[in-house]
């Protein structure tokens, strides 16, 4: 069993992390790094310390608008297959590197898996969406995180090559929390007290490129009584300088993206995560911390229903309101992501079909 693996963004690295070493375990891993992310602080740092083996080929595609950015990718990616000519191809979640490598390959007829098949937030201006749609209508093997993943597929017409296997992204979480306590020191670096402080963080287009969302959430952060730590998104640093907006309260320490050891530290330590991105919502229900996510929608709609997530918007008012009032008993929460060892589960099925 022979696969391409492609990733080019800082969730990708950390979801990549654990299936990468299930791979080797079975068969060779041909990792591609498109190079979507490419700071120390988005890219490197993942590498080294989730001892993810050097890309194989590195396509240093940097920073483009959405065409010209995929485009490149498209073309290069297209040249790995054709010289590696692998059995698949596995992409994850619903970036512009996941749609760059699912059309490369089903253009060549090289079968498609995807993690994190079925997400939708049924908001097409996303370009996570647009990415996320067109990645499973291509894609062989559909691992969904979930059962509404599922559901959303079969509502497409999709039900063929889909597995409900869990969320990798709980994988990792497992996998690297023991080391995170040994290791991470951020919270001593911050002199931050557990359970004293928000861990909030902001990148998604929807927010950052819209000044009056961004302005909005700039306000709520500028009226925070209690202390905070952002680590700031590259994208975010830019957008706001743009729009002429500061975050000026001393109480948040606004920081540069941090390692994922430390950002498990932070999370767990939070007394609540603040924030629009993915992944963090997850990590905020496996870290038993009570989630306020400054969107109009989620894809992990479970969060919301069991009651660990409340959606703000990009709202000052609801942002403040939930930080003073929102709390969470997760004496009862079901576990609803897998069971940590969704790698494997990926594992045997690709390679009962592969060989
Ligand atoms: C991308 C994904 C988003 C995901 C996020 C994870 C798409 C369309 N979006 O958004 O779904 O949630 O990654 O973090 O694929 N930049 C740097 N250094 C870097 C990387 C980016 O300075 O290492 C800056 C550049 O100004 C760039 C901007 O950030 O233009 C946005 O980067 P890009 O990869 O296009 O999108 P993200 O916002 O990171
Ligand atoms: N993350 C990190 N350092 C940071 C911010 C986030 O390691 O400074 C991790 C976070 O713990 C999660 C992942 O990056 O595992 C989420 O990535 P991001 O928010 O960039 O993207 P999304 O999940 O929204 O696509």
């Amino acid at each position: 069993m022979k696969i391409v693996t492609v990733v080019g963004a800082r969730p990708q690295f950390i979801k990549a992390a654990p299936v990468s070493r299930a791979i080797r375990e079975r068969g060779t891993e041909i990792l591609v790094h498109t190079g979507q992310h490419y700071d120390t602080s988005m890219s490197d740092v993942f590498f080294e310390e989730l001892e993810i083996p050097k890309p194989d080929y590195h396509l240093h595609v940097g920073s483009k608008s959405h065409g010209a950015q995929t485009g490149a990718m498209l073309a290069k990616i297209e040249e790995v297959l054709l010289s590696e000519k692998p059995d698949a191809l596995l992409v994850y979640g619903d970036t512009n590197s996941t749609i760059a490598g699912a059309l490369a390959a089903a253009k060549l007829h090289v079968p498609v898996a995807h993690v994190e098949a079925g997400l939708r937030s049924f908001n097409r201006r996303m370009p996570e969406e647009v990415n996320r749609v067109l990645t499973d209508h291509t894609s062989r093997w559909l691992f969904c995180p979930t059962d509404t993943a599922v559901r959303h597929l079969k509502s497409e017409g999709i039900t063929e090559g889909v597995y409900q296997v869990g969320d990798v992204m709980l994988d990792a979480v497992l996998y690297n929390a023991k080391l995170a306590n040994e290791k991470a020191n951020i919270m001593q670096k911050l002199e931050l007290e557990s359970g004293q402080f928000l861990l909030l963080t902001i990148h998604r287009a929807e927010n950052t490129d819209d000044p009056a969302r961004l302005q909005a959430i700039v306000e709520a952060l500028n009226a925070l009584t209690m202390p905070a730590v952002l680590p700031l998104h590259p994208r975010t640093r830019g957008k706001l300088a743009a729009a002429g907006l500061a975050i000026t309260n001393p109480l948040v320490k606004c920081i540069e993206p941090i390692g994922y050891l430390d950002m498990l530290q932070l999370e767990v330590n939070a007394k609540k995560i603040v924030t629009d991105s993915g992944g963090v919502q997850k990590e905020a229900f496996f870290a038993k911390v009570p989630c306020i996510t400054m969107r109009d929608e989620t894809e992990w709609t479970e969060t919301v229903e069991l009651g660990t997530n409340l959606l703000v918007s990009a709202n000052t008012e609801k942002i403040l309101e939930a930080i003073e009032t929102f709390e969470v008993d997760f004496s009862a929460i079901p576990s609803v992501f897998g069971n940590g060892k969704t790698s494997e589960t990926i594992l045997d099925i690709l390679q009962k079909d592969l060989g």
